[in-house]
């Protein structure tokens, strides 16, 4: 069967590097792809939101089955389109619905679905651009700190935290009244805070059964030990120690079940991934945010562990066949850690040559931000690698992949130095149950 995976990112090369493996792919296509996934398949450059553009190529180049990588083809239809187009619908599509898709493309649409479904999550109020004044005053019942949400997708950067009432105030005015975020803040949410740690779950489903794939943490601020910007994900690390057995039961019970009974009873087609963010508040799972698609880096931990034909699981979500079947997952350590180019996510630039003095045969180098130029490989990106290391435990692994970071060279190349040293320390604490 041929394949076409969209996207450009390290999780696209993570994903392409799995569907190259396996028996039942023929030919691989990534558009428009990076100078790593043209390692395990063809690159095609591509518009991912010029839909007909993608219908030529599927029909030209016999594609049986089409992933999408990142969630804003999905948001803006790309499934419908294929399941209503004639000529398209022998095609085995792996992603959610537009109805589904609004689950990440609307902040508002997700809490109201995880209020209907009884799933767990922070307390929360929706207001739109007329009712600022509502908003203020409900602002100013809740103690700090105050999480505020624009509704609609903002490139990761929607949510910000204020510590201070008056913070949050100049935060909601430019959000709902200067359209800081333009229109994915005609709506904002105001939310509770939840404090603990932070959890990346993902699951595979046909909209009817699922199959859990590994977990995973991120570390999403630009500086060690959680300062700084928040960015895309500097690392991962797969499993979390902290997610025992007991917690992942709770998950499934009470997050994971309710989420599918949901998109069932609503009548939701969805076949793809969720990715649900979730708070560990004392033992507790709650929903901080569901996404449509495998995150970035978690998929560059996450796919390196499962060992089943991942072009058998996609083409079984896609037919709407996933009951009864099982995944195998390797039980070792795998740590990823982002190597970006230096002032992301602020501004940063592009085209520095990149130089391999060695590759390890113990790390995975997977491209983000790259790209060929001219017979060399160049940066075109903030974050340009993920190097993922399998290990017995995160130390192992860690050490591997910063042995490998060492081994490439850019100007200005940043990566965080603690990637997994959290959960190092708590490790005591927080015994890995399996
Ligand atoms: P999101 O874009 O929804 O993932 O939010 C970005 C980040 O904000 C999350 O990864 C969390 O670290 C944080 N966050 C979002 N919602 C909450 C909340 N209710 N309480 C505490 N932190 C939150
Ligand atoms: N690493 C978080 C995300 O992909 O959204």
């Amino acid at each position: 069967m041929n394949i076409l995976l969209l996207g450009s990112g390290g999780r696209e090369h993570a994903i392409a590097t799995k569907i190259s493996q396996s028996p039942l792919c023929d030919q691989l296509f990534i558009a428009p792809g990076n100078a790593g996934t043209s390692q395990v398949g063809i690159n095609k450059p591509m518009n991912i939101l010029d839909f007909s553009s993608i219908e030529k190529f599927v029909l030209e180049n016999n594609i049986g089955l089409v992933v999408i990588g990142p969630e804003e083809p999905l948001v803006k239809g790309i499934v419908d389109y294929f399941k209503t187009n004639k000529n398209l619908q022998q095609v085995l599509i792996v992603g959610p619905s537009m109805e589904g898709a609004k689950l990440e493309g609307s902040k508002d649409y997700a809490k109201a679905f995880m209020q209907r479904n009884s799933i767990p999550t922070a307390a929360y109020k929706t207001f739109n651009r007329n009712e600022i004044h509502e908003a203020e005053n409900f602002l100013k019942t809740l103690k700090p700190p105050y999480v505020l949400k624009a509704d609609g997708l903002a490139a990761g950067k929607g949510v910000v935290i204020p510590e201070t009432q008056e913070e949050a105030m100049g935060a909601l005015n430019e959000i709902l009244v200067s359209s800081k975020f333009g229109s994915a803040g005609d709506k904002i949410v105001i939310e509770e805070f939840l404090l603990g740690i932070e959890l990346s779950i993902f699951v595979l489903t046909d909209g009817i059964d699922y199959i859990i794939l590994p977990e995973a943490k991120d570390y999403k601020r630009i500086g060690d030990n959680d300062t700084g910007l928040n960015t895309g994900g500097m690392g991962a690390v797969s499993p979390v120690p902290f997610a025992g057995k007991e917690f992942l039961k709770k998950v499934e019970e009470r997050i994971i079940i309710p989420t599918v009974e949901g998109l069932k009873k609503e009548s939701i087609d969805y076949r793809g991934f969720i990715f649900i963010g979730l708070m560990n508040v004392n033992g507790n799972p709650f929903v901080i945010e569901y996404n449509v698609r495998m995150g970035d880096p978690e998929t560059e931990v996450v796919f390196p562990r499962i060992d089943s034909d991942v072009v058998d699981l996609f083409v079984k979500a896609a037919k709407g066949e996933l009951k009864n079947t099982a995944i195998k997952i390797n039980p070792q350590t795998a740590v990823t850690v982002v190597m970006a180019s230096g002032g992301y996510p602020g501004d940063y630039e592009k085209g520095k040559e990149i130089s391999f003095l060695h590759k390890s045969k113990d790390s995975t180098i997977f491209h983000g931000g790259t790209k060929e130029s001219e017979g060399k490989i160049i940066t075109s990106g903030g974050r340009v690698f993920a190097i993922t290391s399998f290990g017995k435990n995160i130390q192992d692994a860690c050490k591997k992949s910063y042995r490998q970071i060492d081994e490439i060279k850019f100007e200005k190349a940043y990566f965080r130095k603690d990637i997994g040293l959290d959960l190092l320390k708590d490790r005591e604490s927080n015994k890995v149950e399996r």
